[in-house]
C-alpha cells in the first residue's frame, strides 16, 4: 500500500468563498492546498455583471495570504435581466469562465434566480455560441415537490428540455446527489458534473439520525446510501465527466444552529485528506489525481496545473473543529472517522 501520494495540486470546481471579514478568514483554507476555484457568485447583492466580477476578484486576490500559489476563477449569477453582451465581454477577456443558474428560491441567495427559464434563453444561446459553460444548481423548488425529490424531477423538467433546445451548451450538473443525476450525466456527451466531499461521505441518516445535525444539512440535502453509494461509484471511476466542486459554504455556528439553520457544509480545510481516506478506502487511490486534479481542468479549457501537492500517510490528523474568522466560528466538516492522509505544505 502507497504511504505517499503526489498529484498535481488540486482545483475546487465550485466553492462559496462570501466576502468581508468571512472571506478574510476562510480563503486560507482553500488556498493552502487548492490551485484554483470556481468561485460561486451567491453573495449579497449577487455577482451579475462583469464590473462585479472584476471587483470581487480583486477582494479575493487582496485578501490572499502572502505568497499563496491560489487563483480564483470567476462565475456569474444568471438572472433573468442578464445582458448576452456583457456575458460574452467578462468570458472574452479572460476574467469569467462560467455562469451559474439559481432557480429561484432553491438555496441560500438565490432570490435573485431564475423563474422564467425562457427569459434567459437569449443568454443560454449566446453561452453555446462562445463555448462558455453553465453551472446549474438542479434543484426544482415547488413546494409540491418532495425536498428529497427535487433533484431527480429537475431532471427531466427543466435539464432535459433546455439540452434539448440548446444541444450545444456545455452544462455542469452541480454538486450531483442522486444515482438519477448520475446516470443522466453518464449518457451525456457535453455535460459534466461536480461531486462535493460531503455528499461521498454522509447519508440523509447522518442529518437526522439520533438528533438533528445541523452541519450536516446542506442542499441539495443528502440522500439515502443508495444514492451515496452511486455518487462515490463516478468519484472513483475515472470518468473525467466527473470532477470535485466541494462547495465548502461557510456559515457561522449561530446561523446554522438555529430553528432555521442555514444550508452549506464547510469541507475546504480537511477536503483533501477526507478525498485520499474514501478513494483509499474504494481501493482507488490512482483515480484520485484524475477526479481532483485533471477532469475538472479539462472541462473548462484550463491549463493542467504545474504544481503538486504531497500527501503523506502516517497517524491520525487533528484538524481544527472549527475556523474563528471576523464573521464568527465556523465549523469545519467532521467525517467520522479518522483521517490518516496529511497534506504537506
Ligand atoms: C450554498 C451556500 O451556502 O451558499 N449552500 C449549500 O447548502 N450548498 C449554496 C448552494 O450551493 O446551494
Ligand atoms: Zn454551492
Amino acid at each position: 500500500m502507497p504511504t505517499r501520494l503526489i498529484l498535481r495540486r488540486p482545483d475546487d470546481m465550485h466553492l462559496h468563498l462570501r466576502d468581508g471579514a468571512m472571506l478574510a478568514g476562510i480563503l486560507p483554507e482553500t488556498a493552502r492546498h487548492f490551485a484554483r476555484a470556481l468561485i460561486m457568485p451567491n453573495l449579497v447583492p449577487p455577482v451579475v455583471t462583469a464590473a462585479q466580477a472584476q471587483s470581487y476578484h480583486a477582494r479575493i486576490l487582496a485578501a490572499l495570504p502572502d505568497g499563496a500559489d491560489f487563483t480564483p476563477l470567476m462565475t456569474l449569477y444568471l438572472t433573468e435581466t442578464t445582458d448576452p453582451d456583457d456575458v460574452a465581454t467578462a468570458h472574452a477577456s479572460g476574467l469569467v469562465h462560467a455562469v451559474k443558474l439559481y432557480p429561484a428560491g432553491a438555496t441560500t441567495n438565490s432570490q435573485s434566480g431564475v423563474r422564467d427559464f425562457a427569459a434567459v434563453r437569449p443568454v443560454l444561446e449566446r453561452m453555446a455560441e462562445i463555448g462558455l459553460p453553465l453551472c446549474l444548481h438542479g434543484e426544482v423548488t415547488h413546494a409540491d415537490v418532495d425536498i428529497f425529490d427535487r433533484e431527480a424531477v429537475f431532471l427531466e423538467t427543466v435539464l432535459d428540455p433546455m439540452r434539448r433546445a440548446i444541444p450545444e451548451l456545455r452544462i455542469v450538473l452541480e454538486h450531483v446527489t442522486t444515482k438519477q443525476g448520475v446516470e443522466y450525466v453518464q449518457a451525456a456527451d457535453n455535460m459534466g458534473a461536480t461531486l462535493t466531499t460531503h455528499h461521498l461521505v454522509i447519508n440523509r441518516n447522518h442529518i437526522l439520525a439520533g438528533g438533528i445535525r445541523p452541519h450536516y444539512y446542506c442542499l441539495p440535502v443528502a440522500k439515502r446510501e443508495t444514492h451515496r453509494l452511486a455518487l462515490l461509484a463516478a468519484a472513483v471511476s475515472g470518468d473525467p465527466r466527473f470532477f470535485l466542486g466541494t462547495d465548502s459554504a461557510p456559515h457561522t455556528d449561530d446561523a446554522k444552529e438555529s430553528a432555521c439553520g442555514c444550508a452549506g457544509c464547510f469541507t475546504a480545510t480537511n477536503t483533501m485528506s477526507i478525498l485520499a481516506e474514501v478513494f483509499e478506502q474504494q481501493g482507488a487511490l490512482d483515480k484520485l489525481e484524475g477526479f481532483t486534479s485533471t477532469h475538472g481542468a479539462a472541462f473548462y479549457g484550463l491549463r493542467q496545473s504545474r504544481a503538486q501537492i504531497t500527501l503523506r500517510k502516517g497517524d491520525p490528523i487533528r484538524y481544527p473543529a472549527c475556523i474563528e474568522t471576523g464573521a464568527g466560528p465556523v465549523t469545519v466538516f467532521d467525517p467520522g472517522f479518522d483521517l490518516h492522509w496529511h497534506v504537506e505544505t
